[in-house]
């Protein structure tokens, strides 16, 4: 993998660009890291899955974001589509992680309105630490009490989850990086709340079409141009790995 931006470096470790401090103690909310793969046309998806626009460099990013996470955040719609299983990582990840005083591996959370889940998938049964199931106050009890078996509920919002006061949530965890991995809804909710720090893009070199799915950022408006920064490009096989600072520096 060779870095572009800011300096060429020919054999660059995308573990020491990809890296995150944990956020200051008095930080009230976590540090948001969205990551996602768009093909040159915007494409987010080939045949209804990302696997198509994924590459081996994509794959190495995906991993070494997620062992940088205490959380990973994901639209319901994404876990359904994509069959979401438990974030592995391995021995030398975890190891890692608990040099840094993190747990050893980052707790999936998935927001979600209609608790339309399959608590029997891997994602929710071999999870070495329980899910985080983040829902609003009016979704159905019963699946709430289904949810609360194999999952930590957070419970925050009116008929939709209030992200600000998930992600306080998570912080009160304890949580300091939280890894959303889309989709795009769910990506346009914390852009449109200005929650998100970071945002890591890898561009396939494809083009699909019609039927590459939404933009990475879709659903709603954003209201007004938000800018991102372009902190650091890298390559591998013709793919290309985008890191962007968005928004200010919050405190
Ligand atoms: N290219 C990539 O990197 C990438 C990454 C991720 C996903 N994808 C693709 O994107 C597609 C899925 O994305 P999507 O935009 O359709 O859906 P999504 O963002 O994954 O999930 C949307 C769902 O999340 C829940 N949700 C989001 N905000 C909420 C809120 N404030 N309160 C309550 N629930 C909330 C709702 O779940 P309920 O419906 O359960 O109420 C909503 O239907 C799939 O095709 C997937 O393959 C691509």
């Amino acid at each position: 993998m060779q870095q572009l931006y800011p300096s060429p470096d020919p054999a660059v470790d995308p573990a020491a660009v990809y890296r995150h401090d944990p956020p200051p103690a008095d930080r009230a909310l976590p540090r948001v890291l969205v990551n996602m793969v768009a093909s040159v046309d915007g494409a987010t998806v080939a045949e209804g899955v990302t696997e198509g626009l994924s590459s081996p460099g994509d794959k190495r990013i995906f991993f070494l974001l997620r062992t940088l996470a205490d959380v990973i955040l994901v639209g319901a719609q994404t876990v359904r589509a994509e069959g979401y299983g438990t974030a592995r990582l391995s021995e030398a990840a975890m190891a890692a992680r608990r040099d840094r005083g993190q747990a050893p591996a980052p707790r999936i959370a998935v927001v979600t309105r209609s608790l339309h889940l399959d608590w029997s998938t891997r994602l929710f049964t071999e999870a070495t630490v329980r899910p985080f199931v983040i829902a609003p106050p009016t979704a159905d009890p019963a699946r709430l009490a289904a949810a609360r078996e194999v999952a930590d509920a957070v419970v925050v919002g009116d008929t939709r989850v209030d992200l600000v006061a998930a992600l306080r949530a998570l912080r009160e965890r304890d949580v300091g990086v939280v890894l959303c991995e889309g989709g795009p809804t769910l990506n346009a909710e914390l852009a449109g709340a200005d929650l998100i720090d970071e945002l890591c893009l890898t561009i396939a070199p494809a083009l699909v079409g019609a039927g590459g799915g939404d933009r990475i950022i879709a659903a709603a408006p954003l209201p007004g141009l938000h800018a991102v920064s372009l902190l650091s490009v890298l390559e591998d096989d013709g793919s290309l790995f985008l890191r962007y600072a968005v928004g200010a520096e919050p405190g």
